[in-house]
């Protein structure tokens, strides 16, 4: 049997992993910057992630939910203190898609109503509802079109304010920051705004926090810089440092009710284990202050670079506009100083790396990408 053939793939293969560094089988180092598209949190092998998941495997990997875990209430706990929202209750899966899946059923639930409201260029994962509020045609298959999502441009409060003075809406479903699309941030002005509207009209504000969440800009989540509160925030990729997670928190207003959500392998021992030790790690390395600062500072000197059309982003999601091929500029960096990083439609690099990234790293990558831009 062979591979079914949908990614496009650099021919080099890391086998083993240490902090900001993946290796090939020949010990050739290359600087991660792409975290392996935002899901690399505390950098690999971190010793006390590799220590917490390889103990609860030789325990107990995988039990079904059909029993206690208080691994499950572990992490409840942890995530609601890092995050602020300890007064919201925790829905676990396996994927962001998966997460964004679940919070479109609970906002219909909840609310009665069928229609979802996106934003352009937005991206949110490749399962029915996801795919259905992602504004890419090319991956949204016949199956998944449905007249119950609709899309209005980001940042036109006015547009939003007409779709649900319809009163067809269950929910409002925005990123914190807009990833795929090459890191487009909605003004806090705005986040304020759709947070006003959608309370007015009682529909769901949905955050999809999946990239631009835990930690990596700076804050918990991207949409807190605006000082609001979500009634769904969606999380995934760095949750657990690699190992497949996804969550939900749910305001105190929504009411579970038995079989209403389910999953065979969310919030699995092995998970939740993977994911405490990635919380613990923030906690001992202070690593949301450390995102904020070095991605300042990469901002800051990239924004210096008159070379550049744009840069974006807050924290470590970072979009830098170039005047040439994102990709082979991209592939330069792989190729002739071995670092690994991000990008998204002709000229968009994207860095995403572990929130573990030094300065010295940061400098390295900085003076490669002005080497190749003063050729
Ligand atoms: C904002 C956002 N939402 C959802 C997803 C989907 O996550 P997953 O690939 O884990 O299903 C992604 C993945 O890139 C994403 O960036």
């Amino acid at each position: 049997m062979k591979l079914f053939d949908v990614y496009s793939l650099y021919d080099i293969e890391p086998v083993k992993g240490k902090g900001n560094y993946v290796y090939t089988a020949d010990g050739t180092e290359y600087l991660d910057l792409y975290g392996g598209h935002a899901v690399i949190s505390v950098g690999h092998a971190h010793p006390h992630y590799v220590e917490a998941v390889s103990e609860q495997v030789a325990k107990l990997g995988f039990y079904s939910n059909s029993v206690e875990n208080s691994l499950q209430v572990r992490l409840a706990e942890k995530l609601g203190k890092a995050s602020g929202y300890d007064d919201y209750s925790l829905f676990l899966c396996n994927s962001g898609a998966e997460a964004n899946e679940n919070a479109i059923k609970l906002a219909s639930f909840h609310s009665g109503k069928s229609k979802v409201l996106a934003f352009g260029k937005a991206f949110h994962g490749r399962t029915s509802g996801a795919v259905a509020a992602t504004d890419n045609p090319k991956i949204v298959a016949p199956f998944n079109r449905t007249p119950n999502v609709e899309f209005v441009p980001l940042g036109d409060i006015e547009a939003v304010e007409a779709k649900l003075a319809t009163e067809e809406f269950c929910a409002v479903l925005i990123e914190g920051i807009q990833g795929v699309a090459g890191i487009h941030c909605p003004t806090d002005e705005f986040l304020r705004q759709l947070r006003e509207v959608t309370t007015k009209y009682g529909v769901s504000l949905i955050l999809d926090e999946i990239q631009s969440g835990y930690g990596r800009t700076g804050d918990f989540y991207a949409h807190q810089h605006a000082g609001i509160r979500a009634d769904i925030v969606t999380s995934a990729k760095g949750i657990a440092n690699g190992f497949p997670m996804g969550a939900v928190l749910i305001a105190p207003h929504f009411e579970a009710k038995k079989g209403m959500l389910g999953t065979t392998f969310g919030g699995n021992h092995l998970a939740c284990a993977a994911a405490i030790a990635v919380l613990d790690i923030f906690e001992q390395e202070q690593l949301v202050k450390n995102a904020r600062e070095v991605g300042e500072y990469l901002l800051a000197e990239l924004r210096k670079m008159p070379q550049l059309k744009e840069v974006r982003g807050r924290g470590l999601m970072i979009g830098i506009e170039i005047e040439g091929s994102a990709s082979e500029m991209r592939l330069r960096l792989l190729k002739e100083h071995h670092i690994f990083t991000g990008g998204t439609g002709v000229s968009t690099v994207r860095l995403l790396p572990a929130l573990t990234i030094t300065r010295r790293e940061a400098d390295k990558f900085l003076e490669a990408f002005k080497n190749i831009l003063n050729e």
